[in-house]
Order: structure tokens, then sequence, then C-alpha cells
């Protein structure tokens, strides 16, 4: 894997990923709708926007692997989610087709799986239940990768991230933490690993408390090294802080749930 293309290198996670990646992967190209402001003068930037086919064209040319974290993040309008999620995640997965890509690690999210309870212990194969616009627009891009992968002959990682960051910063965070250097380490697998022809995961660290059943991510390699044990004082203190969200706290997807949710609760 010589050649990787980072999408969303400007964003919160691809600020931490573009340093972690560059070592192991020297030509790392990075792309984005503008340039990080602490671009350094040994990395590589071409702007892009997702939306645009033909950008995403010539962005892929020359690519071994994609890291694919270009996206609105959070829950935003249909017309905003459709043109960066849906439209644009389309143009990247066929301008790698087009171009010969040979892998694409694509960040999903635990947002497909909001409306699970937090009391339910859940696997791979347990029904999409997205919580969200946004988580809607996450399982259409596992979707991609599953069809290009098998009909095309990309290989894809569909990583279902938790939340990364440097700890775990209240109790949902405890059960779906993703430290950095975890996050690299299953980026690895969907760039490297012989054979690879699609999978899912869950993006997470080693949590005690976790709601997800991981054992495809330890069947292909993956050792977390982070627990969000070690980090239970300082997210039970972030825990006091919060306001209480009796709705959000039943599932999965917290707040995500919560935001514009005008179902008769009992009924369900
Ligand atoms: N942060 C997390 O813990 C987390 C959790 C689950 C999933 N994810 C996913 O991981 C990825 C990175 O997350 P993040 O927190 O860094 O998000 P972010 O919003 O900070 O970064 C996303 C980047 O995508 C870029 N982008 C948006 N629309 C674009 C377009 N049309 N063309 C090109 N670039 C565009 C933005 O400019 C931004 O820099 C996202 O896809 C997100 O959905 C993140």
């Amino acid at each position: 894997m010589r050649r990787v293309l980072l999408t969303g290198a400007s964003g919160g996670v691809g600020s931490r990923l573009r340093r972690l990646l560059k070592p192991l992967y020297p030509e790392l190209i990075l792309s984005d709708l503008k340039p990080p402001a602490d671009l350094a003068p040994d990395e590589r930037f071409i702007a892009a926007d997702l939306a645009d086919a033909d950008a995403m064209l010539r962005l892929c040319e020359n690519i071994d692997g994609i890291v694919h974290l270009g996206g609105y993040s959070i829950e935003g309008p249909w017309e905003t989610i459709l043109q960066a999620n849906i439209i644009g995640c389309h143009n990247l997965f066929e301008a790698a087709r087009k171009q010969g890509v040979r892998r694409v690690v694509f960040a999903s999210s635990n947002h497909v799986m909001g409306f699970h309870r937090r009391d339910a212990k859940i696997g791979i194969e347990a029904v999409p239940l997205p919580d969200t616009r946004y988580g809607l627009s996450k399982l259409f891009g596992e979707g991609l990768g599953a069809l290009y992968a098998h009909k095309h002959g990309l290989g894809v990682l569909s990583i279902r991230i938790g939340n990364v960051g440097d700890e775990p910063i209240d109790q949902r965070r405890l059960a779906i933490w993703l430290e950095p250097n975890d996050l690299v380490a299953l980026i690895r697998i969907g760039l490297e690993k012989p054979d690879l022809v699609y999978e899912v995961v869950y993006g997470m660290s080693d949590n005690a408390s976790a709601w997800w059943d991981n054992r495809r991510a330890l069947e292909l390699g993956y050792k977390p090294q982070a627990r969000s044990a070690d980090h239970l004082a300082a997210a039970m203190a972030g825990q006091a802080k919060t306001p209480p969200d009796p709705l959000g706290d039943l599932y999965q997807g917290g707040t995500f749930c919560s935001q514009e949710y005008d179902a008769d609760q009992k009924a369900r």
C-alpha cells in the first residue's frame, strides 16, 4: 500500500489521523473542502468536494487505498446529508472503481445502530436501526462498500466508529470509546490485510462496558490497546455534568435518538 488518500483530512478525526498515518504511508495524500490550518510543508493536500464526481475521479488517480472520513458528521438537513454522504460517497466509490483503487476503509458510525437499546449486546449481524438521517447515510455508505467489494473487486472495511478521543468523556463514551491509535490499527487491517473482501467491524477500544460484540474485528487481527475502564473516574465526572435525557439514555445513539423524536414511546 503505497499511495493512500485520506478524505476529511481537515476534520477532527482527520487532523489526528494525518499525523498517525504519515509514518506508515509516507506518500499520504490529504483531501477536504479546505486545507487544515496547520498544513506542514511535507504534507500533500488536494481540495475537492465529494459531491463533484469529476473532482473525485481526479483525486483517486494513482491511489492504492482510501481512508474515507469526509462527509457531514452529525445530523443535518436532508439536502446537506444527500450531497456530502449519499452522492458524495457514491462519487468516491465510483471514482475508486474507475481508477483501480484496491482498498477503501469507510468511516461508518455507531448511529447506523442507534435505536438498539443499551441493555442489548449486538454483533455486526444485528438489524440496522439508524437513529438519524446521518446514521441512515452511513448505512448507505456501508451498502456501497459491500456492492463495490462483491461486484467490482475492491477490498472494503466499514468501521462503525463509536467516539474517537483521547479519553471517554461520559458514561456512553465508556461503552463506545475509540482511542486514535486503536483506530489506526483497524485502518491498517482495512488497507493491508491480504484477501479482505468486505467486512464490517465496530470501531471501539477495549471497553469493558461495551454494547457491541466485536469478535469479527478480533478475528481479523485487531488487538485494541486502550481500555475505557482506565478512565472510569474522569468519564463519570463528565457524566455528572451531562443533562438528563431519559429517552436518549435508553438507546445506544443517545441524543441522536432523542432529537426530533415524536413517536409514542409507550408503544415501542
Ligand atoms: N468523531 C467521531 O467520534 C466519529 C464517530 C462516528 C463516525 N465518525 C465519522 O468519521 C468521519 C470523521 O469524523 P470527524 O469527527 O472528524 O468529522 P468532521 O466533521 O470533523 O470532519 C469531516 C470532514 O469532512 C469534510 N467534508 C464535509 N463535506 C464534504 C464534502 N462535500 N466534500 C469534501 N469534504 C467534506 C469537512 O470539511 C470535514 O473536515 C466522519 O465521516 C464521521 O461521520 C466520526
